[in-house]
């Protein structure tokens, strides 16, 4: 377990590097299942959800080798079992997405229902109701599934709701299924992009990824291949807004503001001062934010994994905003820990809270609910009035990379302890 000590009110300015994305990775590494050609995929961030996907590939028999800095070879010829560990899968909600490579090369999968960050109920029928109209069968253990498909055919698939997770499943197991696969309600993310491009490129036929209706051809074969996990915007956005909020200038470095429209649209409303480029965002100080109303949305809405940091800005502008999370019930957790630290947030019910600003924050004992709302709590720590104590580090370290050194390369005092 690990904690961090930061010590609030440093400028922060400087130059920060954005890692590989977390949610494209973790699509694009089991999609190497597919194909028992070698793959080779760069740009893989160093964080403890790719590890226990690394971790969950090599029991299955999958051969990993470092080839470079953040540069893996995937060697699948060899997976010898079929059933996901549970130990591990159960850490991961992500685990998810080898159900649909594992069906599609060999007919059958075992996966626990699958764990990760408390941030609501998060079933996941989208993905098994699809899997049953690609043709396979679901049978039901306590605590787990077992999948099981002879041959899988394409169907027409029309989601309740639009799935990030869901529709990428879709699109692995349709990749290797025989006939026409039609998503109409997909997810838009640009990693379902990232891995439908990689997917196309290892021979699969898929079209539409990147708008609401994906269209996939069954192939007999994908072969192996090579890619570049694109940058995390999440990342981006986060420390575009402790660029905003930290005192000083920080250049955003290794991003793809693209990824970022709604959200700069967003930024520019409220009145952040920011320039941008091809590959870099440059953020500065901004004592003059507006208070503004956000309601999160799917891609290329204003994205649920941004709303907790928008909040630490709307705690420092005059006015009132609601925040309205519409995508996951739990994701609203951290509130009692900002309020504790001075803010002054009304709950409204599980998905909406009303901000009143400007209050300025104070050093407290908090701890880290999950990953977005974890490294709110670390902005809202590096802006406080002397020291905070964050417990919970690990959860953080799910998706931020070296956070502290980085953090540290700003002019930020943090300081990661080990604790029992
Ligand atoms: N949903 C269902 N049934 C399903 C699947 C989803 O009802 O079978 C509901 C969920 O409960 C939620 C909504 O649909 O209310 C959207 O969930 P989605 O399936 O899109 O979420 P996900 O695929 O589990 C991914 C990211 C999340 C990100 C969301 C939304 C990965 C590994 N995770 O989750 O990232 O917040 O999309 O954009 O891609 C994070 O990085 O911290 C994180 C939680």
């Amino acid at each position: 377990m690990y904690q961090y000590i930061i010590n609030g009110r440093k400028k922060l300015s400087g130059q920060i590097d954005i890692s590989g994305d977390k949610n494209t990775a973790l699509k694009i590494i089991p999609s190497t299942i597919l194909s028992s050609e070698k793959s080779i995929i760069s740009n893989i961030p160093d964080i403890t959800d790719i590890k226990i996907m690394l971790e969950i590939m090599e029991d299955l028999g999958v051969i990993i080798t470092l080839l470079d800095s953040q540069k893996y070879e995937f060697d699948c010829s060899n997976i010898h079992k079929t059933v996901i560990d549970p130990i591990l899968a159960k850490k991961l909600r992500a685990s998810t997405v080898l159900i649909g490579p594992m069906l599609a090369r060999f007919g059958e999968v075992t996966l626990p229902h699958p764990g990760g960050c408390i941030i609501g109920q998060r079933p996941i029928d989208i993905h098994l109701d699809a899997f049953v109209k690609l043709g396979a069968k679901i049978e039901y253990h306590e605590d787990s599934y077992t999948i099981k498909a002879s041959q899988l055919s394409g169907a027409k698939i029309s989601p309740h709701t639009v799935s990030v997770t869901g529709t990428e499943n879709i699109i692995m197991a349709a990749a290797l299924s025989q006939g026409t696969t039609t998503i109409e309600y997909a997810a838009c993310e640009p990693s379902v992009i990232a891995l439908a491009d990689f997917l196309n490129s290892r021979g699969a036929k898929i079209s539409g990824a990147g708008s609401p209706r994906i269209i996939i051809e069954g192939v007999d074969k994908i072969i192996g291949g090579q890619t570049t996990t694109i940058p995390d915007r999440i990342e981006a956005g986060t420390f575009f807004i402790l660029g905003a909020v930290g005192g000083g200038d920080i250049t955003i470095n290794n991003c793809d503001p693209n990824h970022l429209e709604v959200f700069l649209s967003f930024m520019d409303q409220i009145g952040i001062k920011y320039t941008r480029d091809q590959h870099q965002l440059h953020v500065y100080h901004s004592p003059d934010i507006k208070a503004k109303n956000m309601v999160t949305n799917p891609y290329p809405g204003f994205p649920t994994d941004l709303q907790a940091p928008y909040t630490i800005l709307m705690t420092q502008t005059k006015g009132l905003s609601m925040i309205h999370e519409t995508i996951f019930e739990g994701r609203l957790n951290y509130v009692e820990w900002l309020n504790k630290m001075g803010a002054n947030i009304v709950s409204c019910d599980p998905h909406r809270a009303i901000v009143f600003g400007p209050t300025p924050l104070s050093g407290k004992k908090i701890v880290s609910p999950d990953i977005r709302a974890g490294i709110a709590l670390v902005i809202a720590a590096l802006i406080a009035e002397g020291q905070s104590q964050i417990d919970n580090i690990d959860l953080v370290d799910r998706g931020y990379a070296n956070l502290d050194e980085r953090l540290q390369s700003l002019g930020a005092s943090v300081v990661r302890h080990q604790i029992n």
